[in-house]
């Protein structure tokens, strides 16, 4: 395989820091075999798109779960999605019911906030992209979780240190964001992103975790939209600005992505299957306040989406996005 000696940082104490890094996870590499003897309990917050399947794999690799979220109805949604994620993916690995079924017994939910996370040894929060919320609901976990119980992080455009401020110093220790993607059964990837006072040994200990549950995991700094919303969310400014300015339509702008760079959806696709809300939060936050990124024109919210998210128009969640679905 090709390898890269681009120099990735220009700034001498960063390029220290993260060489230290390196050396202390390759010190580590291979001492961590087996996550299970370290992770037995994760409690995942929020039953919505990203929580339900991150619940999923987590109990399809062995993992027992306990998933929160505010309302019974919630839940019973988010349910009923993992079990027929669950029923589809077992059709494609070619496993029988029992398979589902062993792996639907080992989530169990709740509404109650502090229950869900007593036991836990890994808090995977993936409520609503609002910074005052996930503060929140972190601050009370803090309080009741394990002392050794790692939190982290679903978010696609906030800081992790941003989520983690309100939690106790040896807590923040513990905390990284594991940014999954959508569809979560599918999606290969996991980035860990981690912060200037993140234990190494906590990175091995997670990319072994990754791993365990089907999936590769890559490492970034804690920087907004780490590596692929960093490069994913321009992208789809771009597009939306194409179409609102009248140089192109919703249907040329994704067949030309689509036919012409090989991508295997168009953007305006894209941003429906992410949740039109989604990506509304992740552009105000970067607009208003993200390092290097805050008053940059291509993420000032326009009254376009604004319209669309008061008209519930979120994607495909709802049925109706940029597209319309059945
Ligand atoms: N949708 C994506 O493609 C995607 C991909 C990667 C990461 N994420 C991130 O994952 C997180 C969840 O996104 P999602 O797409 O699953 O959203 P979603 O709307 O499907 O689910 C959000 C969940 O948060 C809960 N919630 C709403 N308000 C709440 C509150 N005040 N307190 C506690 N819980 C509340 C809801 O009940 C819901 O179950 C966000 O941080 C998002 O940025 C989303």
């Amino acid at each position: 395989m090709a390898s890269s000696s681009y120099n990735s940082t220009a700034d001498p104490s960063r390029q220290t820091a993260l060489r230290r890094q390196q050396q202390v996870l390759s010190h580590l590499q291979g001492k961590i075999q087996d996550p299970k003897r370290v992770i037995r309990q994760i409690a995942v917050y929020g039953a919505g798109i990203m929580g339900g399947g991150i619940a999923q794999v987590a109990a399809q690799a062995g993992y027992k779960v306990t998933l929160w979220d505010m309302r019974q109805v919630d839940i019973e949604r988010g349910m009923a999605a993992v079990r027929k994620s669950l029923e589809r993916t077992a059709k494609k690995l070619k496993k029988n019911a029992g398979w589902v079924d062993q792996a639907l017994g080992l989530i169990s939910t709740t509404t109650d906030q502090m229950q869900a996370c007593s036991k836990a040894d890994l808090v995977i929060e993936a409520i609503v992209e609002n910074l005052e919320i996930k503060q929140k609901l972190f601050r009370s976990l803090d309080a009741v979780a394990k002392p050794d119980c790692i939190f982290a992080t679903n978010t696609s455009s906030l800081l992790v240190r941003d989520v983690a401020a309100s939690l106790s110093s040896e807590r923040k220790q513990k905390t990284v964001a594991l940014h999954f993607f959508n569809p979560v059964a599918m999606m290969k990837l996991v980035e860990i992103a981690y912060m200037d006072g993140t234990e190494a040994g906590l990175l091995e200990l997670l990319k072994a975790w990754v791993r365990d549950i089907g999936k590769t995991p890559v490492l970034c700094r804690d920087t907004p939209g780490f590596i692929v919303n960093r490069l994913l969310v321009p992208y789809n400014s771009e597009a939306r600005m194409l179409v609102e300015r009248g140089d192109a339509t919703i249907d040329d702008v994704d067949t030309a992505m689509k036919l012409g760079a090989g991508y295997p959806m168009g953007p305006f696709e894209l941003m429906d299957m992410t949740g039109i809300d989604t990506g509304y939060h992740i552009m105000k936050g970067w607009y208003e306040s993200a390092p290097g990124l805050k008053g940059d024109i291509r993420f000032k919210p326009t009254p376009q989406m604004e319209q669309m998210i008061s008209d519930g128009h979120l994607g495909r969640k709802t049925g109706q996005g940029f597209y319309t679905y059945k």
